[in-house]
């Protein structure tokens, strides 16, 4: 449907430890818990969207070992449409391997499978991406491939959201044709690294959404920069928070709201998932994130 929105991302599966202390270099020590988790920021977007009630394609690739048919029938449970997904017989799914200490995460992503999301892929899915009424990606798949995406939203007026994570050099022409880029104030930095790209941020804060964590989200609006707070709550795993809000605020903006108020949305939505471990265990569902709002009230 012309609401749709389309996710064209990573699918992970997140091996996730729990333990009290990271573990010194060389060294070996006992842990707390272990758990398989579905991951991967493109998917873990995808079914935040999808939890809040949007109509979700997922655009990616896993492997044909025990993970992909796990994952595949996971997102299909959560509502994301899956026929769109891929099997690649001579790569592994993608996993991140995340260890939770110290109230912080390590995590280490490896690609696998998410890397045969090529340019080719993308483009063979210009229908899918030109019905769809935003997209969402992030820099877990190549780059030439998010570029693609973008080029190909950007002819069919698709609504671009960029989460540019993990973060990874972009040129000035492709973010002109990004409607929202959402890095984190560090990921916002290493972004702008050179000056042509810094006179561009210059010229269109308003595309810019920089998320500064237990802060909140700063957004621009006629030249004057504005702050909309985070939500204090008790954090059990931060992983995928971001994910949370990048979901979040793609439905309210898809669903017609205001800038602000989807980014309220999207804060209130990445609160809610701090809650629990995992990146996706947590996500609340729309009538969730309309009660803690009305409580925050
Ligand atoms: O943003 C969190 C995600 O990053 C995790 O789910 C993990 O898979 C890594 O890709
Ligand atoms: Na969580």
């Amino acid at each position: 449907s012309s609401h749709a929105i389309t996710v064209i991302g990573s699918i992970n599966m997140d091996l996730v430890t729990e333990s009290d202390q990271f573990p010194n270099k060389g060294e070996t020590i006992l842990g707390q818990s272990f758990s398989m988790i579905p991951g991967g920021k493109g998917a873990n977007q995808a079914v935040a969207a999808s939890k809040l009630g949007a109509d979700v394609n997922l655009i990616g690739c896993v492997g044909t070992d025990a993970f992909s048919q796990t994952l595949s029938d996971h997102f299909k449970s959560q509502g994301i449409n899956t026929n769109y997904i891929e099997e690649i017989s001579d790569q592994p799914t993608g996993t991140a391997a995340i260890t939770i200490a110290e109230n912080d995460n390590h995590i280490i992503a490896v690609p696998g499978a998410n890397y045969s999301v090529t340019p080719e892929l993308v483009e063979k899915y210009e229908d899918v991406i030109a019905a769809s009424e935003t997209i969402i990606l992030q820099f877990e798949i190549p780059i030439a491939s998010v570029e693609k995406a973008i080029e190909i939203a950007h002819r069919h007026e698709v609504r671009v959201i960029l989460n540019p994570a993990p973060i990874q050099p972009i040129s000035r022409s492709v973010m002109e044709k990004v409607d929202y880029i959402t890095p984190n104030e560090h990921e916002l930095t290493l972004l702008l690294d050179d000056e042509e790209k810094k006179s561009f941020y210059e010229q269109n804060l308003e595309k810019f959404i920089v998320t500064h964590g237990s802060k909140g989200v700063l957004y621009y609006k006629e030249g004057e920069e504005h702050l909309v707070p985070a939500f204090s709550v008790d954090v059990v795993d931060t992983t995928g928070a971001g994910d949370s809000f990048n979901g979040a605020l793609a439905v309210a903006l898809t669903n017609g709201e205001t800038l602000e108020e989807s980014l309220r949305f999207g804060n209130a939505v990445g609160a809610l998932s701090v809650s629990k471990l995992g990146a996706q265990t947590g996500m609340p569902i729309l009538s969730e994130v309309r009660r803690f709002l009305e409580d925050q009230a």
